[in-house]
């Protein structure tokens, strides 16, 4: 090497252990890039035990990455407000900002691994969408919380140490987005929000968690099964603007009016959240006819909370040109139908793409 640029070289090797935070054996930590959206994770209350009524998205990414001073010990962590929303006010747009962000992120070599911080109401359905979307095998964590910051025994501070151990962690690189409250990990495919305010209300229904979060240590049981993240064929860079895909909901005395409004408004598509095996009325079901004779792309989910809809069961798809969701609950359903119509308005296909996601 040219005598020269020893110095720059010295220069570099005490810098970069600094910029990149080392730990107690002097080895460099990981470096974990926080994308701070909003939620009650960064929500305030009047009283420690405010635990309703509280604000939502009150918090910047700064203070909530002071409150956990332990995140030193096991990452180089910075913070990004990407957004600053409560969750139900959660768009396309806003979801294209994020996963761009996330694909811009990872393709700076030095960046590890993602932590998003997102409202609970609709993170399962963020996680699912850059589930589909990312370009990246190195983890993203989305990480919300049940109580607000300012409660007591908020779950903020833990959900985010844990999500950021499994950020940095070996054995979650290649696992998709990954979900993590009350030191559970869930698959973002999978996960769904069962109760409206208890902190283990994100389950997967039947198919069950991949791993726990103990101490320091970060457990995987299962794999997801499904293509994800650096498999998937889906590619939102030059996307500006997502499909229109509505849900209607079946129940008893069900009218069509719900489906002919959306057929009315122009939608690209609509999930049915049927009964039962995602099963439609004999009303609705000519009401989804008719919005597919017009070109829109007819999914059929179910309200059911879990397991297989079956294609050509009670309805003949086949015959309606309809497109089941597999085991997609209705808003996961939504998201999948969204992000395929990027790419192909063909049922065959679409029916693949449920199949294979
Ligand atoms: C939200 O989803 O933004 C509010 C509720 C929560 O984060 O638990």
């Amino acid at each position: 090497m040219n005598i020269r640029f020893v110095p720059f070289l010295l220069v570099f090797l005490i810098w970069q252990p600094a910029v990149r935070g080392v730990d107690t054996t002097g080895q460099a930590l990981p470096n974990v890039v926080i994308l701070a959206t909003g939620g009650t994770i960064a929500g305030s209350g009047a009283t420690s035990t405010t635990t309703v009524g509280y604000k939502a998205a009150t918090v910047p990414v700064q203070a909530l990455i002071d409150a956990v001073p332990e995140l030193k010990k096991i990452a180089a962590v910075r913070g990004e407000q990407v957004f600053q929303i409560a969750s139900q006010n959660m768009t396309n747009d806003y979801w294209l900002k994020l996963a761009k962000r996330v694909n811009e992120l990872f393709q700076q070599p030095d960046v590890d691994g993602i932590v998003v911080t997102h409202g609970t109401d609709t993170l399962e359905e963020t996680a699912y969408f850059l589930d589909l979307v990312s370009k990246s095998e190195k983890p993203v964590v989305i990480v919300g919380a049940m109580r607000p910051s300012t409660a007591l025994s908020a779950d903020g501070p833990i959900n985010l140490y844990n999500a950021v151990l499994i950020a940095r962690s070996k054995e979650a690189i290649g696992k998709g987005v990954l979900v993590c409250l009350n030191d559970q990990i869930n698959a973002a495919r999978d996960v769904t929000k069962t109760n409206t305010s208890t902190a283990d209300t994100f389950k997967s229904p039947d198919l069950g968690l991949l791993g726990y979060v103990q101490g320091d240590r970060v457990a995987f049981y299962r794999l997801p099964a499904r293509r994800q993240t650096k498999n998937s064929e889906f590619d939102i860079s030059a996307v500006d603007k997502l499909p229109n895909v509505e849900i209607a909901y079946g129940f008893a005395n069900v009218s069509r009016t719900a489906i002919d409004a959306f057929a009315a408004s122009g939608v690209d598509g609509i999930v049915y959240a049927g009964v039962g095996d995602g099963n439609p009325s004999e009303l609705t079901e000519q009401a989804l006819a008719d919005a597919r004779a017009k070109g829109i792309l007819i999914v059929r989910s179910a309200r059911a909370g879990s397991g297989i809809v079956a294609r050509n069961n009670e309805v003949n798809d086949d015959q309606r040109d309809f497109v089941v969701s597999d085991t997609l609950n209705p808003q996961k359903a939504r998201i999948l139908l969204t992000v395929a119509l990027t790419k192909t308005k063909d049922t065959k296909e679409l029916q693949r793409i449920f199949y294979e996601y």
